[in-house]
């Protein structure tokens, strides 16, 4: 089963062909990095696939369900969620509820109703809280639970922002370079706990620069270049292709 599969998809800016004719699959149940060089399209993919950008062409499908034109909300109740690569925490809110507005996103009860403070949604609220701060615990930044966003170091917002996405129990998981800007003790952290979200039943496609995270910590990648797939296998098939090597040593010289 396909946890997603892109067909023909393509996106411009002006005269930026950002995603060009792109096909590519992600098995359920594994870790699937996207990786390529600055300004490649892996950003933009993630959009399209959200719904934050509309394709101009093309198909998206979660879990076999066709979803173009669907909103980021609906969306995510249909198991997507994201992390971002520029922070998107709220800095002048506590901690906990920065996750706990994730799984505001994917449930029914809305704002309005939330205002009526019903007995029955204070029960979920506390609920929710509670579960917040298991995915705090989770994903290693319990000991913040109280503490304004804002006083809480980089490294342990990146992590909120993972606890915020998985607040929304996903099928499937977008996580756009979770390791940016983070040491090598704190990439390998990252490693080992998307290794524990993919165990846990999560997919999770990860875009990345880190080589080190993605060759330990992928099942497959799919390589972009100027929008266009480049290469998609297994670790060892992305290692070897020719072409992924010169695009890399190109981009590097
Ligand atoms: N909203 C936008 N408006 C105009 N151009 C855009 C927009 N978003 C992306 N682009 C352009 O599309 C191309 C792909 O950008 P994108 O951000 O997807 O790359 P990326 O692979 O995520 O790069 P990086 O590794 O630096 O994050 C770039 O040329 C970029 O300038
Ligand atoms: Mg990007």
């Amino acid at each position: 089963m396909n946890a997603l599969t892109v067909t023909g998809l393509s996106k411009s800016f002006g005269g930026v062909k950002a995603i060009q004719d792109l096909s590519f699959d992600v098995h359920a149940g594994t870790v699937h990095a996207i990786i390529g060089p600055n300004g490649a399209g892996k950003t933009t993919l993630i959009n399209l696939v959200t719904g934050i950008y509309t394709p101009d062409a093309g198909t998206v499908e979660l879990f076999g369900q066709d979803v173009g034109g669907c909103a980021p909300e609906g969306l995510a109740k249909l198991g997507l969620s994201r992390t971002f690569q520029n922070l998107q925490v709220c800095m002048n809110m506590s901690a906990v509820d920065n996750v706990m507005i994730g799984a505001h996103l994917s449930l029914a009860s809305g704002l309005l109703l939330g205002m009526l403070r019903l007995p029955s949604l204070r029960r979920a609220d506390a609920a929710c809280r509670e579960r917040a701060l298991e995915l705090m615990e989770f994903v290693g930044v319990a000991q913040y639970a109280g503490s304004q966003a804002s006083q809480l170091p980089y490294g342990a917002l990146k992590r909120l922002e993972i606890a915020r996405a998985l607040a929304a129990s996903p099928r499937l998981l977008l996580m756009d370079e979770p390791a940016a800007g983070l040491n090598h003790t704190e990439t390998a952290e990252i490693e080992l706990l998307i290794r524990r979200i993919a165990e846990s039943g999560t997919t999770v496609v990860l875009v990345e620069h880190d080589m080190k995270l993605i060759m330990g910590v992928s099942d497959r990648i799919l390589v972009l270049h100027y929008g266009r797939r480049l290469a998609l296998g297994t670790t060892e098939e992305v290692r070897n292709h020719p072409e992924v090597i010169s695009a890399y040593l190109g981009a590097t010289a």
